[in-house]
């Protein structure tokens, strides 16, 4: 059982170890991730896909990290749709785990992490996130964390062939 979890901004040297999970996983997150191209699944796809999530981090709009135990990268948690603006101050949640290293609370200890991010780092008040209606783990990371379920955004995300509602969950991070 781990009980240590870190997270780090993702760096390039990282696509290789994604690119092997991603393609290991990827019957087991067919219905909770979206569809990606070929490239997506080769470690020079997912190098560039880091070169454009850190010009997101230099822009502002994104903080990409990585989850880690035993120093070894074992998914990623992104803070995506940074809205930074006075009267806003918010961010999205999203996040994957490997199968190899699921059920260990990684995901619910890499979430909090990337809330004290958003609050001290990031500057930020608010924290989103959506779900799969059925996506009963992800739901568990999420309450965990203090986040609570707000609407349903119909026919919200094409997963798995088809367009599926959303479950939308919000925290407050205070000032
Ligand atoms: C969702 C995901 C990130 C969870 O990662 P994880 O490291 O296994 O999460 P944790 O171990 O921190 O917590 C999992 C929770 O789900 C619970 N759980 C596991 N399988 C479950 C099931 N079939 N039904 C209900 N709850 C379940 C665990 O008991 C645990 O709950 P607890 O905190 O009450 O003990 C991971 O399964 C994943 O990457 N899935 C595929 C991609 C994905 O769904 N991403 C999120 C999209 S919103």
């Amino acid at each position: 059982m781990h009980n240590s979890t870190r997270i780090r901004l993702i760096e390039p040297s990282d696509a290789a170890a994604i690119a092997a999970h991603r393609v290991r996983d990827f019957e087991a997150f067919r219905p909770w991730e979206p569809a990606q191209s070929a490239d997506f699944f080769t470690p020079e796809g997912q190098a560039e896909r880091i070169g454009r999530l850190l010009a997101g981090y230099r822009a502002g709009t994104v903080w990409p990290g990585v989850v880690l135990a035993d120093d070894q990268v074992i998914g990623q948690v992104t803070v995506g749709g940074i809205l930074p603006q006075p009267h806003l101050r918010r961010g999205s949640v999203g996040y994957w785990i490997a199968s190899l290293a699921q059920n260990q609370g990684h995901a619910g200890r890499a979430v909090g992490l990337v809330l004290q991010v958003m609050a001290d780092e990031l500057g930020l008040h608010r924290a989103e996130a959506s779900t799969h209606l059925e996506n009963l783990p992800s739901q568990r990371v999420l309450r965990r964390n203090g986040f609570s379920p707000y609407g349903v955004a119909h026919s919200s995300i094409f997963l798995d062939g088809s367009w599926r509602d959303a479950l939308l969950w919000e925290r407050v991070l205070g000032d």
